[in-house]
């Protein structure tokens, strides 16, 4: 199973990616994890660039996205909603409507933030916008809040609690891909 995971910060030493790199760590046999490095390359969405053929950092989202099994994550907040570079990502994503790439697609978030609250907000906001989309966005978040003393040396979640609550959440996205819940009620 491929998992394709997206950070919403382009940050050098973005707590997101890192939390990404953590969920790396985390995941249950028979899981792949790619980390998506084609965020900044994007363009800003735009109608009219958006007929064939679409540019190639366009093209490489909706096939990656397309070929993955089920996408995380990992937004920062900024401003009390996400990142315009990820909403870029998933403007982009989203089309042609409805029949995108995203669409039926499982998708866990999660979120970093140095504030107290760990992108709670970002992380209604990206589920929502994934939920409008067509995508299949799993109601389980993980907010790491106080990100710059989140992290072990090892790269793992330093809370156990929290560390815990990744691999379950991982594992929720797993058990998704293999038993949609439309499937399973
Ligand atoms: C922030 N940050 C932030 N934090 C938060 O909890 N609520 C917020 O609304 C915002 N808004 C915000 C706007 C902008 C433009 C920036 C640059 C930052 C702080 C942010 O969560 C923090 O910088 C994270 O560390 C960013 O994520 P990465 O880059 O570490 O992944």
């Amino acid at each position: 199973m491929r998992v394709l995971a997206i950070s919403g910060s382009l940050r050098r030493d973005s707590h997101n990616t890192r939390l990404l790199r953590a969920a790396a760590l985390a995941l249950p046999p028979g899981v792949e994890l790619e980390l998506y490095d084609g965020l900044a390359a994007l363009p800003p969405y735009c109608e009219d660039a958006d007929r064939d053929p679409v540019p190639a950092a366009v093209e490489d989202l909706r096939a990656l996205i397309g070929a993955a099994d089920a996408l995380l994550i990992a937004t920062p907040e900024y401003n009390a909603s996400i990142p315009g570079v990820l909403k870029n990502a998933i403007d982009w994503a989203s089309r042609p409507f409805p029949d995108n790439a995203l669409r039926r697609k499982p998708v866990a978030v999660i979120g970093a933030s140095t504030g107290l609250f760990g992108a709670v907000w970002a992380q209604a906001e990206l589920r929502k916008v994934l939920h409008h989309a067509g995508a299949d966005a799993l109601e389980e978040e993980l907010p790491v809040g106080l990100a710059d003393y989140a992290f072990a040396p090892t790269g793992d979640l330093a809370d156990p609690e929290l560390q815990q609550r990744l691999v379950e959440l991982v594992d929720a996205l797993a058990r998704e891909v293999r038993t949609p819940l439309a499937l399973s009620r």
